[in-house]
């Protein structure tokens, strides 16, 4: 029969309440997902008080000052601080989302952190992106020519170029592909939004030369066929992009191949 509870080792508990403050006027409360491997103890959402006048706007600022200041350890990625290196993501305030771009401003209430959905947690907000990380390996997201090499560069014009706006500006972050229904049941098979996008990124740009290979493994039941154009994708793309118009035009590049 299908179980529709979650297994009592993995039912989120009430966690512990840090630095409530006597009034609550100028604080912020943040809910966040906590989970020790190590610990052999259920996941927990813990509660954090945060001063705003000490504090900057963004949710990456409270969980920086919270793990300075109030809890070392808790445990999340981040690097850049400005939306570039695709590190922060995770579900803030129910949608997939960088931290370092999300104001806390924006959130009404207590704000509720999460790891990316649908992936194993590592600990605390870090998903394990192994598998992710494994798939757009196997698109080869590199430039690949059997033509000489020139001396100085392999040129394009400025329409080529154009080409290329609205995917090489992808970060990796994953919070298209972990908001993907289709990717939820079937990341193993199904490629997702982001590694397809990679996929078109290369497919689209006039000095690679492997087209017709790299649309060899893409034609899959599974690998390509999977999306189901819900576009949820483009939804919770923070650098707004569409993967899901990528994907289309992959499937398009399919049929033209094969009149
Ligand atoms: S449009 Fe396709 S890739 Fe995007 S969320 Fe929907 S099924 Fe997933
Ligand atoms: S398409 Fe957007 S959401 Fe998806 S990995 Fe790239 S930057 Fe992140
Ligand atoms: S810390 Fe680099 S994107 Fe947020």
């Amino acid at each position: 029969m299908v179980e529709l509870t979650l297994p009592r080792t993995s039912r989120i508990k009430v966690g512990k309440t840090w630095n409530k403050p006597q009034a609550r006027r100028g604080w912020q409360e943040f809910r966040i997902y906590r989970w020790n491997p190590d610990d052999g103890q259920n996941p927990r959402m813990d509660t954090y008080w945060v001063e705003r006048a000490t504090c900057g706007p963004m949710v990456l600022d409270a969980l920086i000052k919270i793990k300075n200041e109030i809890d070392p350890t808790l445990t999340f990625r981040r690097s850049c601080r400005e939306g570039i290196c695709g590190s922060c993501s995770m579900n803030i305030d129910g949608t997939n989302t960088l931290a370092c771009l999300k104001g806390i401003d924006d959130v009404k209430g207590a704000v509720a952190i999460y790891p990316l959905p649908h992936q194993r947690v590592v600990k605390d907000l870090v998903p394990d992106l192994t598998n992710f990380y494994a798939q757009l390996q196997s698109i080869e997201p590199w430039l690949k020519a059997t033509t000489a090499t020139p001396p100085h560069e392999r040129k394009q014009n400025v329409e080529e170029r154009g080409k290329l706006d609205g995917l090489y500006e992808c970060i990796l972050c994953a919070c298209c592909s972990t908001s993907c229904p289709s990717y939820w049941w079937n990341d193993e098979r199904y490629l997702g939004p982001a590694v397809l996008l990679q996929a078109y990124r290369w497919l689209s740009d006039s000095r690679d030369e492997a087209a017709g290979e790299r649309l060899d493994n893409l034609e899959d039941p599974f690998r390509l066929y999977r999306c189901h154009t819900i576009l949820n994708c483009a939804k919770a793309c923070p650098k707004g992009l569409n993967p899901a118009k990528a994907i289309a035009e992959i499937k398009k590049m399919m049929v033209e191949r094969r009149v």
